[in-house]
């Protein structure tokens, strides 16, 4: 089934780079393990952090990013895994070492209920001493949502909070929007 992302996945490269504070969190941190990119999307993360040397898995429910992904991961021959599917529908967390979700939480009173009961059961399938990133949009009260549902669990432990802009540019317009982010690392 076509998902709306693959209209716009048609850009190829979208969200253009990845944040300098994810590759440096990531390039400094020792174990280059497994890693499970929820929401990858065209892997704008996940390319450039499998070749850092982590094994990498991502998910996403939009083919058409999926399949860009791939295309990349076979010809630099990485060790990257792009699988179509739901975030929502997957349990496997125990084998990674690292859960990275970019953009993928807004809390909109639809989808508040949904996003927190998958956060709940993530951070409680995860094996222990597993991080989890979150980059999240700084608007509204996302990053306190975020928090508060983190601390409810009373499960993990945080290790790091930066602080960014994100430059979006659009590549047809030549526009740019500047957006406050947060990344939050966690272990548990
Ligand atoms: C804002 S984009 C972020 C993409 C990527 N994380 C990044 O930062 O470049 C959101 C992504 O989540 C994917 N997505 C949204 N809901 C999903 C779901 N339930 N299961 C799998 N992927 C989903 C979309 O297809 C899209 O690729």
């Amino acid at each position: 089934m076509a998902v709306v992302y693959d209209k716009y996945y048609q850009v190829e490269n979208l969200f253009g780079e990845p944040y300098p504070e994810l590759i440096e969190f990531l390039s400094n941190w020792i174990k280059k393990g497994t890693l499970l990119d929820l929401g990858c999307g065209q892997g704008r993360d996940a390319i450039p952090i499998s070749r850092m040397g982590y094994k990498v898995t991502g998910v996403d429910n939009s083919r058409v990013g999926i399949e860009q992904m791939n295309r990349i991961a076979s010809k630099e021959k990485l060790a990257l895994k792009g699988i179509v599917g739901d975030i929502f529908a997957f349990e496997d967390f125990r084998n990674f070492d690292i859960v990275l979700l970019d953009s993928m939480f807004h809390f909109n009173k639809k989808d508040k209920k949904r996003e927190t009961d998958f956060i709940k059961e993530l951070i409680d399938k995860i094996k222990n001493e597993a991080l989890i990133i979150f980059c999240i949009q700084d608007s509204g009260n996302k990053v306190k949502i975020l928090k508060d549902i983190v601390n409810d669990t009373g499960k993990l432990e945080k290790m790091t909070e930066n602080e960014f802009e994100y430059v979006y540019k659009d590549a047809e317009t030549k526009h740019k929007s500047r957006t406050k982010y947060k990344m939050l690392v966690f272990s548990k």
